[in-house]
């Protein structure tokens, strides 16, 4: 598939088959995500595998769509204001590399804001100096959604002499 297919095609997927997604090849779109952009070579991702107990405490009305992986991704602070800006952005660029690459093997992902409140922080022993980006639930898409239309890009460019 070609890259702008690839990107075109991504849904956010809020019901998910019971089948499991191997673990290893969760890794090699991991190890992919990592070759995001990061300023200062700050590699400021880390990513934590929720197991059953902790899933479990997680407050999440739809259980993440039945999702059978669920992961939390976090961004460590930098020493300055930009800095960590610039690392939560890198994060952000991992996180979609994450999502694309899940998904050109037919495996969707939903990344759910749920997990930053402080409650689930706690629960998640997400420490003081780490954003946490976000939950990422994955697994097969038991239903794809149609796209969601998006503003004209022309409506989105400003150019300046
Ligand atoms: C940082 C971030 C947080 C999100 N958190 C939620 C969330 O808590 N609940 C939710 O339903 N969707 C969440 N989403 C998914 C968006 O709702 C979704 O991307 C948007 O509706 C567009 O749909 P699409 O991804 O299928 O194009 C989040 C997306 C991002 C980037």
């Amino acid at each position: 598939m070609k890259i702008i297919e690839l990107i075109k095609s991504r849904r956010t997927i809020k019901k998910f088959r019971s089948e499991l997604v191997d673990e290893n090849l969760v890794k090699t779109w991991l190890d992919a995500a990592a070759m995001a952009p990061n300023h200062r070579m700050t590699e400021p991702w880390e990513i934590i595998f929720i197991g059953p107990e902790t899933r479990g405490k997680l407050n999440h009305k739809t259980n993440f769509g039945n999702a059978p992986t669920l992961l939390a991704v976090l961004s460590r602070h930098g020493a300055t204001k930009v800095e960590t800006e610039e690392n939560f952005a890198a994060t952000a660029c991992f996180i979609q590399n994450f999502n694309l690459a899940a998904w050109s093997e037919g495996v969707g992902t939903f990344w759910s804001s749920i997990g930053i409140t402080g409650q689930n922080r706690a629960l998640l022993s997400v420490p003081d100096h780490y954003d946490l980006l976000g939950v990422l639930a994955i697994g097969y898409p038991e239903m794809i959604p149609e796209p969601k239309p998006r503003t004209p890009i022309d409506n989105k460019l400003k150019f300046l002499p």
